[in-house]
């Protein structure tokens, strides 16, 4: 059985890796023994930083790195002084995350000579809005910055997104910086580079691709999100090990303890790992122009079709997510392209994370195939699906006949 090793080396508050050697996720197929040459983990004492992994995200001259760990957030600023001496920033967070990690980081920022500047947005969707990106304007002219501003977005998909949509508009494009602060954003949306708000009429209709300079993700930020969020998280984190890893998604099944503790290094190498990957697809298809970075979207489009049913409001992406992946594994089970062992163990998964194992049978009422044809994921209203042919390997699937969908819905509203 696959494990995440060295799972019990590091302690919250006194951060201790003994023998200087953690955890790290195999490649392909096989656990790795040494130390990759990008890892630099660190043995340390009380409140030293121990970085997990560096994750280059290689794009040409838009090349950047992800660092993962615990107690980063100094380091941020020093990368800062390395990539953005001199220059003007913009922190931009909402009203959640502001009160706990804002201080500490404009401290740290002005300690190194920064004057920052800290814009605070409501919390939730509503902020991927025009009106708040406006605001932003507003506020950034009236602080004279320029085309040499650097932006951090600190806080969850929805700063990530708002935030690097004004950084890739305003003066036709300044520099930007994600600290993502849930697990979503560590382990999706701010890698990749895709940017936007919402329009009323289509969410994240409005946006462009702009890749940050750099991306912390800080794990001790996770300690304050609700669990919830968290859990809506390890849905994609799921994902990952369904459409391209099948090791990974054998640790996950046996890690369930400690990811359900939030271990700091188990979730620091599950966060890194889920970077190498989505940095990968990104690699091979960073303007979504070849299709291989559709592979992404396993399970999302019933998930949008819940998610519109819903309204956003009674049910959250990452469940809508995990519903829709059960949804996906039953279809690629009824068109024979899978047995029913990867259905059966995703749910068992989403039984042990505590996310939905059946799609309640209120959101079949909506008119939820009419929602996917208009999806914007769709081709010209034909439905398409990314499905697994094995566990780790996906492909997509186009004009399936919409009844076997709609019965493949009602099949997994009901316990197995
Ligand atoms: N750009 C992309 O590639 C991409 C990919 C996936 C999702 N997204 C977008 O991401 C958004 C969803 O992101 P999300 O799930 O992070 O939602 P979010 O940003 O709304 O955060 C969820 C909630 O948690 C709060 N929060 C954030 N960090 C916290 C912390 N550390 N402690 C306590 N509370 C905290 C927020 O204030 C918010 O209330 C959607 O708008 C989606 O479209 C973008
Ligand atoms: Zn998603």
């Amino acid at each position: 059985m696959r494990n995440f090793r060295g799972s019990k080396r590091l302690r919250r508050g006194s951060v201790t890796l003994k023998d200087g050697i953690g955890l790290v996720f195999p490649q392909n197929t096989s656990v790795e023994k040494e130390r990759p040459a990008d890892s630099r983990q660190i043995e340390a004492k009380q409140n030293e930083v121990v970085t997990v992994k560096t994750v280059p995200v290689r794009l040409g001259s838009r090349s950047y790195e992800i660092e993962i760990g615990t107690n980063l957030l100094g380091r941020v600023v020093k990368r800062l002084a390395c990539l953005a001496a001199g220059r003007q920033v913009v922190v931009v967070t909402d009203e959640n995350v502001s009160s706990t990690y804002a201080d500490p980081l404009l401290s740290s920022l002005r300690e190194s000579g920064f004057t920052p500047l800290l814009a605070v947005v409501p919390p939730g969707e509503s902020s991927k809005s025009l009106s708040i990106a406006s605001g932003l304007f507003d506020q950034m002219i009236h602080s004279n910055a320029d085309r040499r501003t650097v932006v951090i977005a600190l806080g969850g998909g929805v700063v990530g997104d708002l935030a690097g949509f004004v950084a890739a508009t305003y003066a036709r494009g300044v520099s930007f910086y994600q600290i993502p602060t849930t697990l979503l954003a560590m382990v999706d949306s701010s890698v990749g580079g895709k940017v936007g708000i919402d329009h009323p009429l289509a969410k994240n209709m409005i946006g462009a691709f702009h890749q940050p300079i750099g991306v912390t993700c800080d794990i001790d930020l996770l300690a304050s999100l609700p669990d919830r969020q968290y859990r809506c998280g390890l849905a994609e984190v799921v994902k990952y090990g369904v459409i391209m890893d099948p090791i990974f998604f054998e640790m996950i099944e046996t890690s369930i303890d400690a990811i359900n503790q939030r271990d700091p290094l188990v979730v620091a190498t599950m966060v890194a790992r889920c970077c190498e990957l989505k940095a990968q697809v990104v690699e091979e298809d960073e303007f979504e122009t070849t299709g291989r970075r559709a592979i992404l979207n396993y399970g999302h489009t019933f998930a949008h079709a819940f998610e519109t049913a819903a309204d956003y409001e009674k049910v959250q992406h990452g469940e809508a997510v995990a519903m829709g992946m059960i949804c996906a594994a039953r279809l690629a089970e009824r068109l024979g392209r899978i047995d029913g062992q990867i259905n059966h163990r995703q749910r068992a998964l989403w039984k042990s994370l505590q996310l939905p194992t059946v799609v309640p049978s209120w959101l079949l009422e909506e008119d939820l195939i009419a929602s996917m044809r208009k999806d914007k994921k769709s081709l010209a209203g034909r439905l398409r699906f990314v499905l697994p042919t094995r566990l780790g390997h996906v492909s997509i699937v186009e004009d399936v006949d919409e009844s076997l969908v709609q019965e493949v819905m009602r099949e997994c509203s009901q316990s197995p």
